[in-house]
Formats: C-alpha cells, structure tokens, sequence
C-alpha cells in the first residue's frame, strides 16, 4: 500500500516535467527550410532514378515531391460527399483491397460516399503491373512517390492527407483505415450522423492512446531519445481507424510541412493535432476497440484486423443488416441507439 503513495506522485511529477517538455515542443520544427532540405518534402524527385525498371509513360503519372503518381479517377469535389474512406493500403495487398470492395466498399463508393486506396511504389514490376491494371479497372488507385513499406507508412499518410484537401476537402467526415480492417459500415454512419454540430467542428477520433510512451528497446517499435526526446507521446489516435472531417484534413495539410515527420504515422498525427490545438478524446474508444474476431458477434465491431480470411461479401451484408434490428450488446454502452 505504502508504495503506492510513492509511485502515483512519482508518475505524477514524471507527467508534468513531460508537459512543461512539451510546451518546448520539441518535436516542432520551427524552421521549415530545414524539413525541406533533410527529406524529399516539396522538391522535385525523379521517379526513373529510383525506380529505373518501371516505365512511367502514363499520363496519370506526375513526378513532383509531394505530388502523386496516380490519381484515382473519382469524381469529389462537385459532390456532396458525406464519408469519404481512405484506406492506406499496401502495393502488394491486392486481395485486401479486393476483399474491401466486396464488402464495406460496396457502401462506402456510392453518390453520396467515395472510396480511395492510397499506396505507395514498389520495385517488383510484376506487382506494379497489377496495380497498374487495377488502378484502370476500379479507378479508385492513389499511387504516391515513395517506397511502399513500413517505415514510409507517415509518407502514405501524408499524400493521402494531401489528396483529401487539395480534391475532396468538402467531404463531410473522413475514415482513414488500414488495408486489413473491416469496416461496419452501418455503425459508423449511425455513429457519425448522430454527433452532436459542436463534435464534428474538430472531429479527429478514434481509440485515443494518451500517455503512451515511447519503447526505449531498439525493437520495431522502438525509438530513441535522440528521435523523441519526452517520456510521453501526445495523445494520439491509434492508426488503423481514424475518424475525421474534409476541413480538418485541410488544417492538417497546411501544418504537416511545417513539422519533422515522425515515423510513427499515428504518433505523428497526434503532435499535429496538439500544434492545432485539437483536443483528442477517449470518449469513443469502446467503439474502435479491437475485442478480437467472432463471427457471432460481428454487428458489435466497427473494426477487426486479420478478419478478411472469415468474411464474405454475404456475411458482411448480414452483419450490415442485422444492425437493423440492434443486436449488437457488448458495444452498447457506446453505441448510438440503432
Ligand atoms: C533556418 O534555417 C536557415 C538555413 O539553414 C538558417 O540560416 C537560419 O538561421 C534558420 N533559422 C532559425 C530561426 O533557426
Ligand atoms: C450510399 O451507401 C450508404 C451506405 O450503405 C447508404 O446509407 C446511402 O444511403 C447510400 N447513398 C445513396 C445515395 O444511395
Ligand atoms: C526491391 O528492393 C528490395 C530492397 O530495396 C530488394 O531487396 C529487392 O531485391 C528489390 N526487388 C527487385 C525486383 O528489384
Ligand atoms: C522509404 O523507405 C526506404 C527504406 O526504408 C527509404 O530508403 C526511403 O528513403 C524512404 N522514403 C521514400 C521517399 O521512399
């Protein structure tokens, strides 16, 4: 018991030197001429230089920094789109994103709602063939100028950011998901639609991680003092499954060239709420909980990893419709009346 009374104080002091660290912000970088000189942010980038083995005679092609390869062929900006989805998505996982088309994005590319996968480039000319192929058929392709893998997932998140304000910035709210996550599309229409005006003005949601420290272990995750210096992260929303809106996408896009980027593309998104002084809460974390994959309970999830191996265009529409009768229990206490 007695240790208790030393530790909680301990942890406390430890959280407030971090806050008054943080005010320094000292993953900030004040001077943007540095961020541009150290990475390839807004300079011109040949793309033959680094991938001599894909020819790039497409016109959809574009070579500059922060530009894209390939636009998705998605008509955004004349439209009143109420949700559009980016899924980040990984050059090789075809079958993901076929997967997704056959079961949440045949609800999230309508009239009212798009669909984009954002991805970035691969060496493996048979890979880029594909998607080449894929891009034509399903149009719904953004290929970005980088090096498809994980350390780049920050660069992916940031062209997709990018393309959200430049082409769709007037979409009501916007899902950013990874490729392996199904979405109850149902649930998050009824989530979004029933947020109160106040909510929605800096809507940046989603499961909130808020004292979440960096690993100091040189594992995959880890990261060291020299690249984080404070003992917390910003609170952050945790990367498979963000909810967020066209004109915070915008505010977004107007600070990230501002700030070192971060390899953490979740972690990096919270420091740029914090610089826009968007407050992240926990209040809806039940919602995006991943509680595992049970196909009984699919109406509860909002969100599942590793679950596209159990799901069919046919399950998923009995989930999407079993929400008509409220079945979902374990996600009650957060779930909008359905
Ligand atoms: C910004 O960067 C430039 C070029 O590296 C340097 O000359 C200048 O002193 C920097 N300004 C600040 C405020 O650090
Ligand atoms: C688009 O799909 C969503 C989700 O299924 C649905 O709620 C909406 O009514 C559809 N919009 C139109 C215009 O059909
Ligand atoms: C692609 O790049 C990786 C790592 O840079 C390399 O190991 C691999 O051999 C390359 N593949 C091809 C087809 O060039
Ligand atoms: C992407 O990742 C690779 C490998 O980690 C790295 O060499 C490259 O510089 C990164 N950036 C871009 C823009 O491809």
């Amino acid at each position: 018991m007695k240790c208790l009374f030393v530790i909680v104080p301990l942890v406390l002091l430890f959280y407030i030197s971090d806050l008054q660290n943080s005010l320094v912000t000292l993953y900030h970088i004040v001077n943007n001429t540095e961020v541009l000189s150290t990475t390839e942010r807004g300079t011109t980038f040949n793309v033959r230089n680094i991938f001599p083995l894909i020819k790039t005679t497409s016109k959809d092609f574009i070579q500059k920094g922060r530009e894209y390869y390939r636009h998705p062929k998605i008509n955004c900006v004349n439209n009143n789109i109420n949700i559009l989805s980016i899924v980040k998505s990984s050059a090789k996982n075809e079958r993901l994103r076929l997967a997704i088309r056959n079961t949440w994005g045949k609800h999230s590319s309508n009239v009212s709602n798009r669909l984009v996968f954002s991805l970035g480039r691969t060496n493996d000319t048979a890979v880029q063939q594909r998607i080449e192929k894929e891009a034509e058929m399903y149009k719904d392709i953004l290929q970005s100028n980088f090096i498809d893998n994980y350390l780049n997932l920050t660069i992916k998140t940031e062209r997709g950011i990018h393309w959200v304000s430049q082409y769709c910035a007037g979409a009501r709210f916007v899902l950013f998901v990874d490729d392996d996550v199904i979405v109850n599309f149902k649930v998050l229409e009824k989530f979004l639609f029933s947020l109160p005006s106040a909510e929605t003005q800096n809507l940046f949601t989603g499961y909130v991680s808020a004292h979440s420290r960096p690993y100091r272990d040189g594992s995959k995750f880890g990261i060291s003092v020299k690249e984080y210096p404070l003992t917390f992260y910003p609170p952050y929303v945790s990367g498979p499954v963000v909810l967020t809106t066209g004109k915070v996408m915008q505010m977004f896009d107007k600070e990230i060239p501002k700030m070192k980027r971060f390899v953490f593309e979740d972690v990096f998104l919270g420091m740029v709420a914090e610089k826009l002084h968007i407050k992240l809460s926990q209040k809806y974390n039940g919602l995006f909980d991943h509680m595992g994959w049970n196909v009984k309970n699919l109406p509860c999830f909002l969100t599942s990893h590793q679950a596209y191996t159990k799901i069919t265009g046919e399950i998923y529409e009995q989930m999407y419709n079993m929400h008509a009768n409220g079945v979902c229990k374990q996600a009650k206490p957060f779930l909008p009346k359905l």
